[in-house]
């Protein structure tokens, strides 16, 4: 059977990989699953952990699920290694939300300040992961979940030991989903072509039931009250003519740059009033892990779905199935681009559909993004690179240079401020500054 290693295996998100994994067993037969975290989340792996193994049991598998702390012995002969861990747990994502905000600009776990913070963080561990896989368990995959997923999956690219290595997130299952409620089908019935970067990815065409269908969708689309997001996004709705003008269905997170006032006032509110996302999700975190302790709890209980990453298990798990099983299925992930969007490098990451195959994903060729939308997504990409680049060199002008031309901050002076001070905050994790 397979052997699948998690290194952030105390995540709340667990039990929703452990029933993929059940579910698919019959085609996806995982013998073993290492759940690795470290000191910090001891007590959370443990609880997870202990839940997980209830799960199994319950199914009637014989899936081995370890508890370890030590990422090495883990790793040892792995088949797929995947990792959702977070680099100074919640309290580093407050202070990601909460010092851009006391300075006036937007809050957020994975784009503007709080990116590349939680970037700068979270790179060199990705890497040093990659480093012990290319000795532990060289013909291993690994497939990211940590965010910020597109500029890790960058980094990775460029500075990774093993080439073998997806980004993930669930933003384009949800759109899939979106685009089902409000055709009112089921969304088997339907598929996107995506095309752009992680949190900055376009719908670009819709099929439904095979046949093309983006004119039609983009008038229903526009006329629906409600759209569906994710569950850490507000839903404020687009301008219906501004859609129509780019001919492309945006990702909840274009609100952070198509609808910056709004985004921002609204986080502004939060932050003044009962907390920012970050403090409602250690709430709903404290609720789930005392759903967890319950002895009698065997399944993975519905309040996991109030998580912005619900459906993440559905796409890991249909990933790893597709790649172990050469299904050639479509699916759209974080790779290296090989000239799929041609306004982006070639050797750079992106997130488009792919064809799943035994050898990893081969982006579908998606040509040009529109005219209007082009150069948000290439400065979103040069921001992505200058802060992988200072995430491993620890140069402290390069940082710079990465926050300022993040398009939610483009302010030199006030730019230095949230550097110096978040580089403060976040000292403990920073070794490389
Ligand atoms: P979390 O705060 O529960 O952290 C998960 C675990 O990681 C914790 O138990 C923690 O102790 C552990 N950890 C921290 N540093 C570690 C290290 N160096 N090695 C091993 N384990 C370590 O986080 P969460 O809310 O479950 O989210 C996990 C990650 O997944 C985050 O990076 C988050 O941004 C990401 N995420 C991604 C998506 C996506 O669409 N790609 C969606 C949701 C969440
Ligand atoms: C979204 C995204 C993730 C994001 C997360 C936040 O759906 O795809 O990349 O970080 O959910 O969820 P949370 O519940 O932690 O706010
Ligand atoms: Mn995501």
């Amino acid at each position: 059977g397979l052997k699948i290693v998690t290194i952030g295996g105390g995540s709340s998100y667990t039990p929703e990989l452990v029933e993929g994994f059940i579910k698919r067993h019959a085609e996806l037969p995982v013998s073993e699953l290492w759940l690795v975290d470290i000191e910090d989340g001891k007590e959370k792996l443990e609880i997870v952990g202990n839940l997980a193994k209830r799960m199994v049991k319950k199914a009637g598998l014989d899936i081995e699920i370890h508890l370890t702390l030590d990422r090495r012995e883990a790793l040892k002969d792995a088949d797929f290694v995947t990792t959702q861990f977070r680099v100074g747990l919640l309290d580093a994502r407050i202070k990601d939300e909460r010092i851009p905000l006391k300075h006036g600009y937007m809050g957020q776990e994975t784009n503007g300040a709080g990116g590349l913070f939680k970037g700068l963080r979270t790179i060199p561990i990705v890497v040093g992961i990659t480093k012990d896989m290319a000795e532990l368990c060289p013909d291993a995959w690994l497939i990211n979940f940590t965010n910020p997923a597109g500029m890790v999956t960058e980094a990775l690219l460029k500075y990774g030991y093993t080439k073998k290595v997806i980004g993930l997130c669930n933003v384009p299952i949800g759109m899939e989903r979106m685009a089902a409620e409000i055709l009112e089908m089921d969304p088997s019935r339907i598929r996107m072509d995506f095309a752009g970067l992680n949190h900055m990815v376009f719908g670009k065409e819709i099929y439904v039931d095979g046949k093309p269908f983006m004119k039609e969708f983009i008038e229903k689309y526009t006329d629906a009250n409600v759209v569906t997001t994710m569950k850490n996004i507000k839903d404020f709705k687009w301008e219906p003519d501004f859609i129509r003008g780019i001919g492309v269905i945006p990702c909840p997170y274009h609100r952070y740059y198509f609808k910056k006032r709004e985004m921002l006032e609204s986080e502004l509110k939060a932050y003044a009033e009962n907390g920012t996302r970050a403090e409602t999700v250690k709430k709903l975190e404290e609720e789930l892990f005392e759903l967890y302790k319950d002895e009698t709890l065997d399944i993975k209980p519905p309040q996991l779905q109030e998580r912005g990453g619900a459906y993440y298990s559905d796409a890991a798990c249909r990933l790893i199935n597709s790649i172990y099983n050469d299904t050639m299925d479509i699916q759209p992930v974080n790779t290296m681009n090989r000239g799929a969007l041609a306004d982006i490098a070639c050797d750079s990451a992106v997130e488009v559909s792919c064809i799943i195959t035994k050898n990893g994903p081969v982006p579908l060729s998606m040509g040009h993004l529109p005219t209007a939308v082009r150069g948000l997504v290439q400065q979103i990409k040069a921001f992505e690179q200058t802060a992988a680049d200072a995430a491993m060199t620890g140069d402290y002008n390069l940082a710079l240079a990465a926050m300022t031309m993040n398009p939610l901050v483009q302010e030199d002076v006030d730019a230095k401020v949230l550097l110096d001070e978040m580089l403060e905050a976040h000292k403990d994790h920073l070794p490389q500054f």
